[in-house]
């Protein structure tokens, strides 16, 4: 079979790591990155290290509105779809990438397969739940990294070509584990040692573009006597020199002079050395919520609601929303359990996608 696949944002080259691989051995892959991310640090910088295929084909969007940007994408994807043909296409989670991936493909009356399907925040006002509900509603291949997730799909009436596969970002971390025994040359940069800080991310559209709740992050983050390592996705990097005035972009990092080391994004493996060296990970991310679970490192989530709510009922992750009085209590006195069953499934959901594909 000829299978497209779509990527365009970071979380998606991760997962395309554990399925090119495999995709690869069976059928004929035609891997399309949309640009939604084209900083070397967001894009390039994954395709080297985890060793994905090079894309056969780069649409380079780039950034813009929700709507030009997926628009953008509308176009370039079914030019060529219509040219190469394809027998299928693939996408994965709930971006924009996986949005027009999905619908491109739909009006041509092209099957579609969703990886990563049926999770759900309940919450509309995210751009990533309107994208995640029409991909699934599109997809004929539903492959679901938990059971709550096929359930979720039930509730909308959704049974057909519905499979619970686990999670393809513990394919990822299983196949990662050997490189992440290097040591953490940001830890070194930073004389910060395993054990010694909190890691915090904060992207999310609802946390960077509110400035109450970037406010309320940002004071607890400053206040939590101990430091903070920071990678910064460029549009927080962004907020938060508008944030505090620090707009020139020539000038100190954001925060500089408080607990906070806020640094330039850090690739997979490096990500992954500095969750498992941490003591906390304070995070809005969806990814990175999966990862401290299954690196044994306890996870406060900077929203309202997650998609991964079996973190949160096996008491390793918890909802702290922007509230810089919550954030504190919870940085303090958190404390997980000593239960810690496998989520997610077993590290080799990419294999069972494959077979299922046909
Ligand atoms: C997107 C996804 C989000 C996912 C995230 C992972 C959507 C709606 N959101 O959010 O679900 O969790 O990717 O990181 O698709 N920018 C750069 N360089 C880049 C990419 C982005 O400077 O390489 C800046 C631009 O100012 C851009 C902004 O970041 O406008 C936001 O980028 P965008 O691709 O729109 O969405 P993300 O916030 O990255």
């Amino acid at each position: 079979m000829k299978i497209a696949s779509i990527v365009g944002a970071r979380p998606q080259f991760i997962k395309a790591a554990a399925v090119s691989r495999e995709l690869r051995k069976a059928h004929q892959e035609l891997l399309i990155h949309t640009g939604q991310h084209y900083d070397y640090r967001m894009s390039q910088a994954f395709f080297d290290e985890l060793e994905i295929p090079t894309p056969d084909v780069n649409l380079d969007v780039g950034s813009g509105s929700h709507g030009a940007q997926t628009a953008a994408m509308l176009t370039g994807l079914e030019e060529i779809f219509v040219r190469e043909a394809p027998d299928r296409v693939l996408v994965y989670g709930d971006t924009n990438s996986t949005l027009a991936g999905a619908l491109a493909a739909a009006k041509l009356r092209i099957p579609v397969a969703h990886v990563e399907a049926g999770l759900r925040s309940f919450n509309r006002g995210m751009p990533e739940e309107i994208n995640r509900v029409v991909a699934d509603h599109i997809a004929d291949q539903l492959f679901c990294p938990s059971p709550v997730a096929v359930k979720h799909l039930a509730a909308e009436g959704i049974t057909q070509g519905v499979h619970c596969v686990g999670d393809v970002m513990a394919d990822v971390l299983r196949w990662a584990r050997q490189g992440m025994d290097a040591p953490s040359r940001v830890l070194a940069s930073l004389d910060l040692a395993p054990g010694g800080y909190a890691l915090a991310t904060v992207h999310r559209a609802e946390n960077t573009d509110d400035s109450e709740r970037l406010a309320g992050i940002v004071a607890a983050l400053t206040a939590l006597g101990e430091p903070v390592v920071m990678p910064l996705h460029p549009r927080t990097r962004h907020a938060l020199r508008e944030s505090t005035g620090l707009g020139d972009t020539s000038g100190p990092e954001p925060l500089a002079g408080s607990n906070v080391r806020c640094i330039e994004p850090v690739s997979y493996l490096e990500m992954m050395r500095l969750v498992r060296g941490a003591r906390l990970v304070l995070t809005d991310s969806g990814g990175l919520q999966k990862e401290a679970y299954w690196l044994k490192v306890p996870c406060l989530t900077l929203r309202d609601e997650t998609e991964w709510v079996e973190t949160v009922d096996q008491g390793w992750n918890t909802l702290v929303g922007a509230s810089a009085e919550t954030i504190l209590e919870r940085a303090k006195n958190f404390r997980p359990p000593a239960d810690h069953p496998p989520l997610y499934g077993d590290g080799a959901a990419a294999e069972k996608i494959i077979l299922l594909l046909g």
